[in-house]
This record gives C-alpha cells, structure tokens and sequence, in this order.
C-alpha cells in the first residue's frame, strides 16, 4: 500500500490521506454513480457493461470485483495515470496546495547528487578545453568537421576530447581525493588490478549526457576510426541510470520554441546532427531499448511522440518494442507516430543528404500508431482464413486491451473489428468468434459461437456464500448435486457439504481456499449477483438449481441410454430414463 518508499515521510502521507477525499478525486475521471453509501462506476481498469468498480467513501478505498484492482487514492492515480508514487503525492498534494516536505535521507542523497554532478560539470569543461587545445585535437577537431558538425552545436552540447595517455584526467585531478572518489565511483577512472588507478576515456569525442537541469551526469564517447567498440559509455552510478535518461533531453527542455513534439532517435549524433539543422525537441536513449521510465517522463513533458529509427532491421525491432511499451500511455490527448527511413540512413545522414525541410515533412507524416500496429501484425499473421483472423484478432486484443479506457482504445477495437471483418463487441472479446466474410466471394457466413461456458454452479455458489440459508432450497429434487458434472459444481458440492456443519460465509470462504479451490470464477459471479437485493436471492437461488438439475437429468439420461446399448436396464433406471426423456422437451427452454 502507500507510504513505502522512505522518501516522502508517513505522517505527510497520512495528513495528504485524511485531507483528500476518494471519491472527488477519482470522479475526476471516472463517472460515479451513488450506490447506497457507496459509489460504482464500469471499472476503467477493464471492460465491462454492468459496474463492478465501487468506491468507499467511507473505508477511502477502491474496488472492482471484476478485475480485482483496489486500493487507497494514491494507487488509484499511479494505476490511472500511471504516475509513480511520488508523483502522484506530489500531484494530490498540489490539488490542496500543499508542498511535499523531502526526508532527511532524501536531502542527503540531493546532497550527493550535487556533489558529484559538480565533479563530473568539472570533466566535461575539461574534455572541452581539450577539444580547443590539445595538441593531439586536430585529428578531433577534423574529424567532427568531416561529420558536419559546426562549432556552434559542439559547444551546445558540450561536446569535449579525451587525449590519448592513460592519466589525463587523473592528473588534472591530482590531490582531490574526495573528487577523485567520485571519478573512481562513477567510472571515469578505473582501479587496475595492481592497485593504480587509469583513465577510462582515451583518444575520444566525449558527449557529455546531462540531466534535465543540464548537470553532466555520464559520458558517452566515440572512436574517431573504426575501431571498436564504437562508443563507450560510463557505467551507472548514483546520478546515472540508462533507463532514466535522455540525450537531449536538456537542450529539448531549453530550445526557443515551445517543446511540443519529442523525437526520439538512437543515436547521439542523429540528436547533435537534428538540432543543428534546426529541428528541436530530439531526444536518444544511451544505447539502450526505451523503458516506461523514459516515456513516462516525455509524456509528462509532451504529448506528441515521434518514433524515428534507422532504416534497418534492428530500427524496425526497436518500433515495435517501442510501440508495445507505449500503449499503456495513450489517452486521448496524446499522438505516437513511427518514421521509417530508407534503409542504411539515420536520421543524421538523413537530413544531411536531404535537408531540413524534407527530414520535418517526415516527421509530421510519420505513420500513425494505429496503421503501423495493425500493418506489422498483418505482416506476422496474415488474415486469410478464420483462423489466422482470429488469432489475428486475439493477439491484437491482448495489446489493444493495454490502452487505458478511452476513444482511442475504442476506435482501435473498430478498426481491428473491421480488419478481421467483425464487430467490435466480437472482438474485444464479450462474445465469442461469429460471423466473417469468406476471402472469395464476400458473403456473409454464420458459424454458430461455441457454448458458453456455464456458470450456473458459480452463480449457485456465490449466492450460498452471501446467504447460507438458501442451503434448504435444494431438498426435494430429483437429481444429486454430485451426479451432475458442470464448471463449478465441485465448489457448489463441497458448498452444500460444508453447509451441513453450520459455517458462517466468512469461515466457508475459508475452507474452501484451504480445500484449494480455484476462487476466480466464483469472485466474478458473486460480482454478478452483488447488486441484485436481498429479496431475489432465493428465487435467483431456486432458477440456478432449476438449471443445474435439468443439466443433471440430460446428463443421467445420456449415460442411461449409453448403457441400455449393451445391457439391460433395470426397472428402477428404466422408469428414471423415461421420465428424464419425457421432461426433456418442456425443460429445453429453462
Ligand atoms: P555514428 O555511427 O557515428 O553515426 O553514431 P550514432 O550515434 O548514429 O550511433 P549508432 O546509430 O550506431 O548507435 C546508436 C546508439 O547506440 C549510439 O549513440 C550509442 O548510444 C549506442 N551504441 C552504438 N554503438 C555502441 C557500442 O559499440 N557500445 C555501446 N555501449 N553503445 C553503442
Ligand atoms: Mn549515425
């Protein structure tokens, strides 16, 4: 629950709780419905028709006995809007105008941070200097010039050499032993086996990465030749984690314009290359896939992402890995195209070949989202048969289901319903597979859904649990709850068993969670008849048994007739069969 975390002190978090109200919050988002001295609402966390999803003003929680998902105010905005608990502190605390305080360990890692973030500020001006002075700069300095970067977007970004020889660095930092620590911890130098310490950056461009305030965090740098490894990063540390950073990400965050738009590229001099061309607001990850972290912070800066990778097969690897991780983030407001480039290009050599104008038309046509999801899934499954279109339909459903409730999501399920030829309600899974179009002739088919499955014995079963009483209702039938074989009638059985020693709801939950059952179906169904009233319990009851017995009698009556094929019956079971098969037609409409 809330309150983890050691950062933000409890007794905030506790003051932020008692101050806020569950259901103001939440019915800034989800349309509540007054429901005795609850609310309820359809669940946003999962599709439904009839609400499931009841807020307690009174416990200050949340539930849906659909989905499971619960929990206090904070949990419902970090699962909402898939904020992290300290944002959506920071958030509930801004609804009442309240500061979040830092705790005393959270002041002291502010600390740290400072302090090596200035050390690190300290080696980026001195790669720099280099680039400026060093004899050894000019082969840097040429090359850079053959990568057409100017001096003006060098500076920009800071960018520095690393001189060959292994103590550069190290000795300008002789005598610092605390700075020279925080060279040792964040990989700048290196202990040798034998006890010395050496550089690890020699005869490189050094790209200083910063921070969002544009404290040098890490380093990555280039080889000026072809040797490899190409580039070398500086591990992670304390103020450095891959997954949490962006290059670009503090020129973005500064450009004239207003940051609108993020374009996220792969590599540093695709983002150095596009800010000299004048396109702003470019972003890369340090070499690394894109993580939540990484789009979850764009997305709280923009609304529009444009995914922009090379034009090769790993480019395409990186989209699709991209795309799967932000369906989770796409509310309405918010737009995600993917720009492919020819194959062999980057965007840097992209709009050195072709010029600024032509890289921007790329960008504000890239491919929706949409038309490349259902293109790429169309490439993996073809939709040439029932099958392949309801596997087709199937894997998209999974992915579709990630988008949080919406217009989108919505529209995204009619598109792929059009796609598969059927309807949105088929394909977001309420009903089962029905109609399609056959390839050749484009009439209409109807193949008969397959059965539901039955639910009876779970409804029977939740309604025993909310009134124990009901137990009598079965005296006096025909059948046997242990002779009728349907999902759930174990859990039914072992139900009427238990009831026979006097248990309360609370304690038969129990027994049956020790018995082992498999409890989801049955939490659904008692979803279900959560909200009838009290006075239709027993009859609901009696109609569930009423059900279940006539399956039982078809079932007796098949195994009987199974029998009566190779030996006799006796009278006993010969005057039940006919009795079971004569009731046949009137019970076929229960
Ligand atoms: P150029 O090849 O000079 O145009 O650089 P680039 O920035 O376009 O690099 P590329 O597209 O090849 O790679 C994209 C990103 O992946 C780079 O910016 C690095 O962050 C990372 N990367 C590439 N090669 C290496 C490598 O050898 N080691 C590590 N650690 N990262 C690499
Ligand atoms: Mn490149």
């Amino acid at each position: 629950m809330s309150g983890s975390g050691g950062r933000i002190p409890d007794s905030f978090i506790q003051s932020l709780l008692s101050k806020t109200d569950i259901v103001s919050v939440i019915q800034e988002s989800v349309k509540l419905k007054k429901n005795g001295s609850n609310y309820s609402a359809c669940c946003p966390f999962h599709q439904e028709k009839t609400p499931s999803f009841t807020v307690s003003p009174t416990k200050q929680f949340y539930h849906c006995f659909g989905c499971g998902m619960h929990g206090d105010v904070i949990r419902f905005l970090m699962d909402y809007q898939s904020l992290s608990f300290v944002d959506a502190v920071e958030r509930l605390a801004g609804r009442i105008g309240l500061t979040v305080p830092k705790d005393p360990l959270e002041a002291a890692k502010a600390q740290v941070k400072l302090t090596t973030t200035m050390v690190l500020n300290r080696c980026a001006a001195f790669y720099a200097e280099k680039l400026k002075h060093h004899p050894e700069a000019k082969t840097a300095v040429a090359y850079l010039k053959k990568r057409g970067l100017t001096g003006k977007v060098a500076k920009q970004f800071q960018i520095g050499f690393a001189p060959s020889g292994w103590d550069n660095l190290l000795s300008f930092f002789q005598g610092d032993n605390g700075a020279l620590k925080i060279l040792e911890e964040t990989g700048l130098i290196i202990k040798h086996p034998q006890g010395r310490f050496y550089d690890r950056f020699r005869e490189r461009i050094m790209f200083p990465i910063r921070d969002r305030r544009g404290e040098v965090i890490g380093f990555g740098a280039r080889v000026m030749d072809k040797s490899q490894p190409k580039y070398l990063n500086s591990p992670e540390s304390s103020v450095f984690q891959k997954g949490h950073c962006m290059y670009g990400l503090y020129e973005a965050l500064h450009s004239k314009q207003k940051w609108q738009t993020a374009i996220v590229v792969e590599g540093y001099l695709d983002v150095v290359a596009l800010v000299q061309m004048g396109v702003t607001g470019v972003v890369a990850t340090l070499g690394t896939a894109i993580t939540t972290h990484h789009l979850s912070a764009l997305f709280n800066l923009v609304d529009e992402l444009v995914f922009c990778f090379d034009g090769d097969k790993a480019g395409q690897g990186a989209a699709w890995k991209a795309l799967q991780l932000v369906l989770s983030f796409l509310t309405e407001n918010r737009q995600v195209r993917f720009v492919f480039l020819p194959p062999g290009e980057d965007p840097d050599s992209y709009i050195r070949q072709y010029g600024a104008a032509s890289f921007k038309s790329l960008i504000n046509n890239g491919t929706s989202l949409s038309a490349y999801f259902f293109a790429t899934l169309c490439e993996q499954i073809v939709p040439d048969s029932v099958d392949s279109r309801a596997h087709l339909a199937s894997v998209a459903r999974s992915m579709i289901e990630r988008i949080p409730q919406g217009i989108f999501k919505e529209m995204m399920f009619e598109q792929l319903a059009k796609l598969v030829a059927s309807t949105p309600q088929v394909v977001r899974g309420g009903k089962a597979f029905r109609s399609y179009y056959s390839p050749k002739g484009q009439t209409k088919i109807k193949v008969a859904p397959p059965p539901k499955p039955m639910e009876t014995a779970y409804i029977a079963s939740a309604l025993l649990l909310r009134n124990p009483d009901l137990y009598g209702a079965w005296e006096g039938r025909s059948v046997f709850p242990s002779q009728i074989e349907a999902p759930g009638m174990e859990v039914f059985y072992q139900l009427m068993t238990l009831l026979n020693a006097n248990l309360s709801a609370v304690q038969l939950r129990e027994k049956l969670h020790e018995a082992g059952f498999e409890l989801k179906r049955l939490v659904e169904s008692e979803a279900k008849i959560a909200l009838l009233p009290e006075t239709g319990l027993e009859a609901e009851f009696i109609g569930a048994l009423a059900r279940l017995e006539v399956v039982g009698r078809e079932q007796i009556a098949e195994k009987l007739l199974l029998k009566a094929k190779n030996m006799a019956l006796t009278e006993e079971e010969k005057q039940k069969l006919k009795e079971f098969l004569q009731s046949r037609e009137s019970n076929n409409s229960v």
